[in-house]
């Protein structure tokens, strides 16, 4: 059995400015499920990641960009949500995630060797499914390491309630594989 040195921390970014967002609610299920398995968590959604578009030329950063940038950077593991917008990842989710560019000259460098989970949610299977693709990519292209599992999420069916509980336990169990597989737990063995 491996014991953990420390409770890993695991960074979750992502949903939309849509209150109630389905997007939002797997986020915030996946890492209540990280906590269950023993890891600490920071939440990054909605208005957390309404920044201005990112600028390599222009250093400033404001407060919520700062934050986000140092959760990154302490992250053990980053977990990402995103609604399919037109068969792809939201504007939102990737401006977000361009601030990982703050890290390039970091001793780690981007996100190299970090767990990277990923949940694409749409109205439908073929933008779920391509927006999860497009995460695992930008994820390779950070150095993360995408865990084997990846949650496609058709939201036209009933997956949660308006208070973000769950309705479905399959999307559930797999929210939850998710978490353990994030935190190296016995979940990588798929
Ligand atoms: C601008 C926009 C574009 C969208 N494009 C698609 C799409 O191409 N394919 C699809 O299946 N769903 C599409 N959707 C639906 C979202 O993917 C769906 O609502 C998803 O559950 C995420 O939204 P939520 O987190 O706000 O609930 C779109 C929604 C919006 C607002």
């Amino acid at each position: 059995m491996v014991v953990n040195q420390k409770q890993p921390f695991v960074v979750g970014l992502g949903g939309t400015l849509r209150v109630g967002s389905s997007t939002e609610h797997a986020l915030r299920l996946c890492l209540s499920a990280v906590e269950r398995h023993g890891g600490r968590t920071a939440l990054f959604c909605g208005a957390d990641i309404d920044l201005p578009m990112y600028n390599p030329h222009d250093q400033f950063r404001t407060d919520k960009a700062a934050a986000l940038v140092t959760a990154l950077r302490a992250a053990d593991a980053v977990v990402v949500a995103s609604p399919g917008y037109h068969g792809a990842i939201s504007g939102l989710v990737k401006n977000a995630l361009d601030y990982v560019e703050d890290l390039r000259g970091d001793p780690r460098a981007y996100l190299e060797n970090t767990p990277w989970g990923c949940i694409g949610c749409a109205y439908g299977w073929q933008a779920a499914v391509g927006t999860l693709g497009q995460l695992r990519s930008i994820g390779h292209a950070l150095r993360a390491w995408p865990t084997p599992l990846g949650v496609a999420i058709n939201s036209t069916s009933a997956v949660f309630n308006d208070d973000g509980s769950l309705i479905d336990e399959t999307v559930g169990a797999q929210l939850d594989l998710l978490a353990a597989q994030l935190i190296g737990g016995p979940g990588w063995v798929t």
